[in-house]
């Protein structure tokens, strides 16, 4: 698909059982209206990579709009999926940063019908990224770090590394969070740190 091709309401019916429109007002229901500005800016972020770099902006847009879909839950609630889901228990030592990523996932499909692999892979990524990481979890992972919205040190050299490649993005990402949760004295998940190594060199 190419760059400045427009999206049509209709483009969405493959993953979607109703409409866009519903879709963002699901997702506005549950989130705070600063957080919902955000996954907006993000899918628009997303799409716009998507078509630079010859991705699928349907998906791009669609899990930039779910992809904190969980991020105002209650720690409680993420708790009992992960003992009743059977998600890896070593996640209970962590907290809301990292559950709505991995353990997003499930409410995206049982609240939202979307059970789209690609889509579910790239919001359980975005938080702490993977060695192997699709086309889609890249444009994810770094149009939630780079989308307009954000302004801290280090996002100029974030959106500059995400127009060299898509890896540039990942890594400089990857590498700024890493230097932010240590110099913070914040723990890491370790397999936050399994993607450091794949990705920065
Ligand atoms: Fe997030
Ligand atoms: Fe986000």
């Amino acid at each position: 698909m190419k760059r400045g091709f427009i999206l049509k309401a209709n483009d969405f019916a493959e993953i979607l059982p109703y409409s866009y429109e519903t879709l963002l007002t699901k997702v506005q229901a549950v989130l705070k209206p600063k957080r919902f500005e955000h996954v907006k800016r993000v899918a628009d972020t997303a799409e716009a990579l998507a078509k630079q770099y010859d991705g699928d902006p349907i998906r791009a847009r669609i899990a930039g709009i779910v992809h904190d879909y969980a991020k105002d839950f209650s720690d409680e609630r993420f708790k009992s999926v992960i003992m009743s889901q059977k998600f890896d228990p070593e996640l209970l030592a962590y907290n809301n940063g990292i559950w709505h990523g991995v353990v997003g996932t499930y409410f995206v499909q049982k609240d939202l019908q979307i059970y789209d692999s690609e889509i579910l892979n790239a919001v359980k990524k975005h938080t702490i990224g993977a060695p192997t990481m699709t086309k889609l979890d890249q444009i994810i992972f770094i149009a939630d770090f780079i989308e307009p919205g954000r302004d801290f040190p280090g996002v100029e050299a974030a959106r500059q590394a995400a127009q060299v490649s898509l890896a540039a993005g990942v890594a400089c990402e990857l590498q700024s969070t890493l230097s932010f949760l240590i110099k913070n004295h914040k723990t890491v998940y370790p397999k936050t740190i399994d993607s450091y190594n794949a990705w920065v060199h």
